[in-house]
């Protein structure tokens, strides 16, 4: 295909009035929408409105007024689509490592007679951390490579949907069902899969997944919890924070959990962080994700053929099977990431050897990919990646 084609394409794409939503920046083509989703339009003035309008003039009012107190939920209410669930059924905070950490203490609690975790040790690093931790502290407990493929005596598996270094997808539905019929509780991180594909969470017993990468919420979003309502009143939420008591300002003793998935509040939210995810979520709620998808595995497909055998392919060549994003294998990954960055093609970097390419449909397109690739093939046949400015590791890769 060549670049007449792509704009052709982008010409006919029903979802290309979202570009003008985003700020990007001029001469840019941005893949990094999946470590950190580009900026909405919006966002700035909602940001300001919530410092100078609710905390500059209504200050603490503001927990009553203008919303804060209820934000976990009304923002999970407001996500929930995006995961195939629904009202109730959401708590927005903390970060995916907390939720991690609460869904799985919550599962093991809910399975008291079985003693191993299962977890994918490819699956990114604070998933398998977090376990790790809950598993140390807990004492007893075994955990599990999901590779191993045995669930039988596990009491929950936890696992991503899409995952972050390869990109290669799991069949939500399936995996769920395997886990089920061997006993075990589910829970998914959707941390690369939401806002890039349709995602129904709603078969398992707990997802978790951050805002700040397909979700335009911005650095440091607060994260997102599903509980499936079937365990609402048996789980507990062992990060038993007041924001999870069922009455925080009656100031009590003891714990009490909150009726619903509101126990899985924690603190007090990070009203400016929610102030940004609201402004994405005003995006999100007018996107069509069926098209998001359609889309997302064109720029994957056109890519792939256009980079061709210059790179070694680590994602999956499916577009089906994979998210929305492309991986390859380069013995000097890490220079020729920064050679493309400079020149205005931004993908990242995971070691040891992996470029990673995120395509974001609502602002990436088809003549953007042609551009992108055309770039990184000038990098690899030149050889310009040898320069040794580009040597160097900065702290975040
Ligand atoms: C699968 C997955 N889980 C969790 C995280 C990050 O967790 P946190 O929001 O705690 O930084 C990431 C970040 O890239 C991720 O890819």
């Amino acid at each position: 295909m060549d670049r007449d084609q792509c704009l052709a394409l982008d010409a006919n794409d029903p979802l290309r009035a979202f570009k003008d939503e985003f700020v990007l920046p001029e001469g840019v083509v941005y893949l990094v929408g999946n470590s950190l989703g580009a900026l909405p339009r919006r966002t700035a003035e909602r940001v300001r409105q919530t410092v100078e309008d609710e905390w500059g003039s209504q200050l603490v009012g503001g927990w009553n007024h203008a919303g804060w107190y209820a934000q976990p939920l009304t923002a999970g209410d407001r996500l929930a689509p995006l995961i195939g669930a629904g009202p109730g059924q959401v708590v927005v905070g903390n970060t995916t490592s907390i939720a991690v950490f609460q869904a799985v203490a919550a599962a093991l609690r809910l399975r008291p007679d079985r003693r191993v975790i299962v977890s994918d040790v490819r699956n990114f690093p604070t998933d398998h951390y977090m376990v790790q931790g809950l598993a140390g502290l807990l004492g007893g407990y075994e955990v599990r490579d999901f590779a191993q493929g045995r669930f039988d005596d596990a009491a929950v598996v936890l696992l991503s949907e899409v995952d972050y270094r390869t990109g290669a997808r799991h069949d939500v539905p399936s995996v769920t069902a395997r886990v089920h019929e061997a006993g075990a509780l589910m829970v998914w991180d959707v941390c690369h899969s939401v806002g890039a594909m349709d995602v129904d969470v709603s078969g398992a017993d707990f997802a978790v997944g951050c805002t700040y990468k397909y979700l335009n919420a911005g650095p440091g979003a607060p994260a997102f919890l599903y509980v499936n309502p079937r365990h609402h009143a048996a789980a507990e939420n062992v990060l038993s924070g007041w924001h999870g008591h069922a009455e925080p300002f009656a100031f009590e003793t003891g714990y009490r959990p909150a009726e619903g998935v509101r126990r899985f509040a924690v603190g007090t939210p990070h009203v400016l962080s929610f102030a940004a995810l609201e402004a994405a979520l005003d995006v999100w709620e007018r996107v069509p994700m069926d098209q998001v998808r359609a889309k997302s595995m064109a720029l994957t497909s056109l890519f792939v053929d256009l980079v061709g055998d210059a790179l070694q392919l680590v994602s999956p060549a499916d577009a089906a099977a994979r998210g929305s994003q492309v991986s390859f294998r380069h013995p000097h990954g890490y220079p020729v990431m920064r050679a493309l960055i400079d020149r205005g093609v931004h993908g990242d970097f995971r070691a040891p050897d992996v470029l990673r390419f995120g395509f974001a449909p609502l602002y990436i397109g088809y003549a953007d990919v042609y551009d992108a690739a055309a770039t990184l093939l000038e990098v690899l046949d030149k050889e310009l990646w040898r320069d040794e400015r580009y040597a160097t590791r900065l702290a975040v890769t």
